[in-house]
């Protein structure tokens, strides 16, 4: 499964116009931003929303978390592919998060300019048929069922303030390399401890069917205690489950173990790198 693949890598790719990123770079504002325009969405991409989510919301009892699934209850997507500006009318009211049209992934900077500022990138395009059980770059199906409904928790929303601001610093250290893990094992494929199991709180792993039982129930998958740097010495895949996961007791326990300065983190991974090359 490959929904959830991080921005990082992708700096190169939106400049170039023939590297094959989809979506509309050419009328985009300065800050990468375009209006949704919910007359871009035909009968069959309503029709193809309503299977993509029918075929999750039934995976979620169970596996998916307590905040996940009262926001999406809240937010009511049957009702049709959403409209980003009505989202934000209850968005921003609980959390003071905004949402905002984007014509796919962004550049590192713009990405997490977005993020410190509370403003949430979400892809206006919905994947075709022929990527219905499989997507190489985050549509609005990912982007919207997998990161939205997390959005309305007050403390996973500041991390994701937070983790803006530190992707700007770690830029400056040179350290997004390891920065993109914590991204990575948190936001796309975060698990957290409750009612005595593990759910799943990240968008990767909710809105993927296959990944969704795969991490939270499956023998084989590998949970560890979540750990920050742990989880920075830990490399993922873009394109199959993971080969492990990162369990939360909870989300105070992300926000306090994200609180120290990563400065110094990132050097000392970068010396046990240097070690082992
Ligand atoms: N504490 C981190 C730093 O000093 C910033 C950060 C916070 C990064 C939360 C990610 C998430 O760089
Ligand atoms: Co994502």
């Amino acid at each position: 499964m490959n929904l959830g693949r991080t921005p990082f890598d992708i700096s190169a790719k939106t400049h170039d116009p023939n590297a094959g990123l989809r979506g509309d770079y050419a009328h985009m504002a300065a800050d990468y931003t375009v209006p949704q325009d919910m007359t871009r969405y035909d009968a069959a991409m309503q029709d193809r929303w309503q299977r993509l989510l029918s075929r999750q919301l039934e995976l979620l009892p169970g596996r998916a978390c307590r905040d996940f699934i009262e926001a999406v209850t809240l937010l009511d997507m049957k009702r049709g592919i959403p409209s980003l500006d009505e989202v934000n009318a209850q968005l921003t009211a609980r959390t003071r998060w905004t949402l905002v049209g984007v014509p796919g992934l962004l550049p590192d900077d713009v990405f997490f300019t977005h993020l410190a500022h509370r403003r949430f990138p979400v892809t206006v395009w919905l994947r075709e048929e022929h990527e219905f059980d499989y997507i190489v770059e985050p549509d609005l199906f990912h982007d919207f069922f997998g990161h939205v409904p997390m959005l309305f928790t007050p403390v996973y929303a500041d991390y994701l303030q937070r983790y803006g601001e530190g992707g700007l610093k770690a830029a400056a250290l040179d350290g997004l390399g390891w920065l993109a893990r914590l991204y990575w094992y948190t936001i796309e494929f975060g698990l957290l401890r409750e009612d005595g199991g593990v759910r799943a709180y990240g968008a990767g792993i909710l809105s993927s069917p296959k990944e969704l039982v795969y991490a939270v129930e499956s023998p084989t998958s590998r949970r560890l205690p979540f750990d920050v740097l742990e989880v920075m010495r830990t490399p993922y895949l873009i394109d199959d489950v993971q080969a492990q996961y990162f369990v939360l007791e909870s989300f105070p326990q992300l926000l306090d173990e994200t609180a120290p300065d990563f400065a110094p983190y990132y050097r000392s991974l970068d010396a046990e790198a240097a070690a082992h090359a």
